[in-house]
């Protein structure tokens, strides 16, 4: 596939990013109350809605939400979250009220007044653009903002008013900047024309596209590389004497939930793969389905190696694969399949979307992500059925029958029973395919939860 690739790189930084807690209370730690934080007081946080980062009405109040809860309760000490809208969150951390305020980017221009707690995973920022328009970036805009930027002379960019940017973006006099009120705005802007590119960070983006706008996923998509990876802090008040224990608490909770993989978890769940949160029933059918076509696939083509060699088991695969298919697609209610990114059986084409998720898994591969960590899962833009797709690296058996060099006997086996093959050639570590799942939303007019509105 080619990779177009243009130029521009804007870096909002969100909004939120402000805090700064005062508060009473400092002092007087009691008994084993862990760190110096005083264990009978609450933390007292502000937070905005911001889903699916953070929302009063996302399960559980959403992924920010939940990590901080953790993180607290890690280190014995409750926590208290109340929604504000912004400029009252920021009031509330001005006059010391609360101590903290979350989710924040980290700001250098306000280390004077805040400490940030030590980061965890948030979102990327991108560019959105209509399909089938003609833009890519010409430099990475992760690796030189400044080209990538410049690339993108003249064109209308859409941002929410009040994110901060990077200097990068700020300095841009050469982009047509428009500034809308909020971020469902300006993926208006980009459907409507009004703008030709819109700056929003990945998740908020899908959320948006998902549960309130799903024409839309016909209609615009995101550029990559992404713009930036913004992870997410806590940022703290510099006044209160009690903050310097909570972010020592705080950060040490933080580091013990990286440890042993509890924070990436929650990462996935919420964030990453949210059809957990919003579609619990057909992700879960859906990743049982991949689970078991994989498993049984993968020890069906083991077992007939074992036995007859390469040449027997292009023929077991030849029957058995979708055979198999078939079976664990009824037995969990769901339509399966794999796609090649080239094939061997034309019947595996595949529906429509999951060749747009392969072109999609190819350009993030090409730009260097390993291509077995490559995820994506969706609703339906009727929202008829959910939809998700792992990619399928090509490993060191893979070559015997996909590899650059097949041997003669096994090609001659393989064109007999696929005169079209175009599936070998592949490289240890590339992309080969995808495994694509399609599960039917089965109570209509559940598909979106009701978060906020
Ligand atoms: C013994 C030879 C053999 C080996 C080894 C093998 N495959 Fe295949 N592969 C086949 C055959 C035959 C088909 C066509 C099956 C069908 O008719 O659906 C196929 C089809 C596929 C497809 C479906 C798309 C298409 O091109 O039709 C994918 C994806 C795939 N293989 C991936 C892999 C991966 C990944 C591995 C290694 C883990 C692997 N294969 C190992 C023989 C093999």
């Amino acid at each position: 596939m080619n990779i177009p690739r243009p130029v521009l790189a804007l870096f909002p930084l969100c909004a939120f990013a402000l805090l700064l807690a005062a508060t009473r209370a400092e002092g007087a730690a009691p008994d084993g109350a862990p760190g110096e934080v005083p264990a009978n007081l609450p933390v007292r946080l502000a937070t905005l809605e911001w889903p699916p980062y953070v929302g009063s009405g996302l399960p559980d109040q959403g992924y920010a939400a939940v990590v901080v809860r953790a993180v607290f309760e890690e280190q014995g000490l409750p926590v208290q979250i109340d929604f504000y809208p912004w400029t009252r969150g920021l009031y509330l951390v001005a006059s010391g009220e609360v101590d903290g305020l979350m989710p924040a980017y980290l700001q250098p221009s306000r280390f004077d007044r805040f400490q940030f707690s030590d980061p965890f995973p948030g979102g990327p920022l991108v560019m959105y653009k209509r399909r089938g328009d003609d833009l890519a970036f010409a430099a990475d805009p992760g690796v030189d903002p400044e080209a990538a930027l410049r690339g993108l002379s003249g064109k209308r960019v859409g941002v929410v008013r009040g994110y901060l940017n990077t200097p990068e973006l700020d300095a841009a006099d050469y982009l047509d900047r428009e500034e809308v009120n909020d971020d469902a705005a300006v993926l208006r802007e980009l459907v409507d024309g009004q703008v030709d590119l819109a700056v929003i960070d990945l998740r908020v983006a899908e959320y948006l596209i998902r549960n309130h706008y799903p024409d839309y996923a016909e209609l615009i998509e995101p550029m990559f590389p992404v713009l930036r990876d913004f992870p997410l802090h806590v940022a703290f008040s510099r006044k209160s004497r009690r903050t310097e224990a909570i972010v020592t608490a705080f950060n040490r909770g933080l580091e013990a939930m990286r440890a042993d993989g509890r924070l990436e978890a929650l990462h996935q769940h919420y964030i990453v793969h949210p059809g957990a949160v919003d579609q619990q029933s057909e992700h879960v059918r859906a990743e049982a389905a991949a689970t078991e076509f994989a498993t049984r696939l993968r020890q069906t083509l083991m077992s007939a190696m074992k036995s007859g060699g390469p040449l027997a088991a292009v023929d077991v695969c030849h029957q058995d694969a979708p055979r198999i298919a078939a079976e664990v697609g009824s037995a969990h209610d769901v339509a399966l399949g794999r796609v090649g990114v080239r094939l061997r059986n034309p019947a595996n084409a595949g529906p429509a979307w999951a060749a747009d998720a392969l072109r999609d898994f190819q350009r993030r591969v090409a730009d260097g992500e390993p291509a077995g960590d490559m995820r994506y899962a969706a609703l339906a833009p009727d929202g008829s059925s959910y939809r998700t797709a792992l990619g399928l690296q090509t490993e060191g058996p893979c070559l015997i029958c996909h590899g650059p060099s097949v041997s003669a006997e096994l090609t001659e086996r393989i064109r007999s029973r696929y005169p079209d093959d175009e599936a070998t050639g592949f490289a240890a570590g590339s992309l080969r395919g995808l495994l694509w799942v399609e599960a039917p939303v089965k109570t209509p007019g559940s598909s979106g939860e009701s978060a906020k509105h």
